[in-house]
């Protein structure tokens, strides 16, 4: 059955709210997800370690106070579900959410990675209704993840070759997760998300450029020379070799594809590269930094 936002009444005079915990609620995905579930009217609580309660991954004590008085949550594990050993993290998450009450969940996974489709498996085998919302690369890496500083510095280095891929915009992710979070017809099911067009990330790269009337630019660069890059701004190693691991796993071509999904479960077309391109070109997010060029990434 659809969740209704109204207040549900438990024995006698105590009034309880169904409320939806949106983890990573501050991030791309989880603030859209926020929005959408407080346009319709859903009591949300922001899943973030700034949070009151607040909700933090590495530190399981918190979970229990953030899942008090939920009964549906949309799960986005940090830093990614696709990293060795999110799986185990996330199914005890869901087994203890099922626990608190949690009916309805909601999981965010990586199309075509291996550990993703444990952290599937973990949430499919809690106890609660679920849906898999599965994403292409989220086309918001690139204004409001590190990516940004690479546009901005004019040379996007990434070790993913000349693959293409159907980028997936964190709007329609959200829209598909608040459908699932407040709909009917989504229990026990896997909705793999796309954007509608596959992009080479040169040609993506170009879109970018074009939309902000600058020069930037796609490098190919190896998974060593990637993760020393990062390593040499301060990403920390083993979260950088983790990156560098996910993205030789999943840019072999196995995600060349795009998918119905927006258009059957929203009813309208996913929104294209294009669009985003030049909406966030004209808040400024890629504007060139002051001062001579800084040196290319690598
Ligand atoms: N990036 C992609 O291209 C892509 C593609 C497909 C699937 N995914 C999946 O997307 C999920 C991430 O979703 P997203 O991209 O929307 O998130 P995101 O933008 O990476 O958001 C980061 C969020 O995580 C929170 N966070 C950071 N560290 C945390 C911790 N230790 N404990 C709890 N929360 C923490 C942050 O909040 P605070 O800093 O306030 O705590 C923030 O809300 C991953 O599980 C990944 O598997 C990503």
């Amino acid at each position: 059955m659809a969740r209704g936002p109204a207040l549900r009444w438990t024995g006698g005079m105590t009034a309880t709210v169904s409320r939806t915990l949106v983890l990573a609620g501050t991030g791309k995905t989880g603030r859209r997800v926020v929005s959408g579930l407080a346009a319709r009217g859903f009591p949300v609580r922001v899943g973030s370690r700034r949070a009151d309660p607040p909700f933090d991954w590495q530190d399981d004590t918190t979970w229990e106070p953030a899942l008090r008085g939920v009964d549906a949550a949309y799960v986005a594990f940090y830093p990614d579900a696709a990293f060795p050993g999110a799986a185990g993290t996330v199914g005890a998450f869901a087994n203890l959410a099922v626990a608190c009450g949690v009916r309805r969940l909601v999981l965010l996974a990586d199309r075509g990675a291996a550990e993703a489709e444990r952290c599937e498996q973990a949430v499919r085998d809690a106890g609660a209704e679920w849906t898999v919302v599965r994403a292409g690369f989220i086309t918001q890496n690139f204004s409001e993840a590190f990516l940004a500083e690479l546009v901005r510095a004019g040379v996007v280095a990434l070790p993913v070759g000349d693959v293409g891929e159907p980028f997936t915009d964190a709007e329609d992710i959200a829209d598909v997760a608040v459908a699932a979070l407040t709909g009917d017809g989504h229990a026990g099911r896997i909705h793999d998300v796309t954007g509608p067009r596959l992009l080479t990330f040169a040609d993506a790269v170009g879109e970018i450029a074009a939309a902000a009337r600058r020069e930037v630019r796609y490098l190919p660069v190896t998974p060593e020379r990637f993760v020393a890059a990062l390593t040499g701004r301060g990403v920390p190693a083993e979260y950088a070799t983790q990156l560098a691991g996910l993205l030789a796993e999943v840019f072999d071509g196995r995600r060349a594809e795009v998918t119905d999904t927006v258009e059957r479960v929203l009813g309208r077309p996913p929104r294209d590269f294009a669009d985003y391109a030049r909406e966030a070109a004209a808040t400024g997010v890629w504007d060139a930094p002051p001062g001579p060029p800084a040196e290319p990434y690598a």
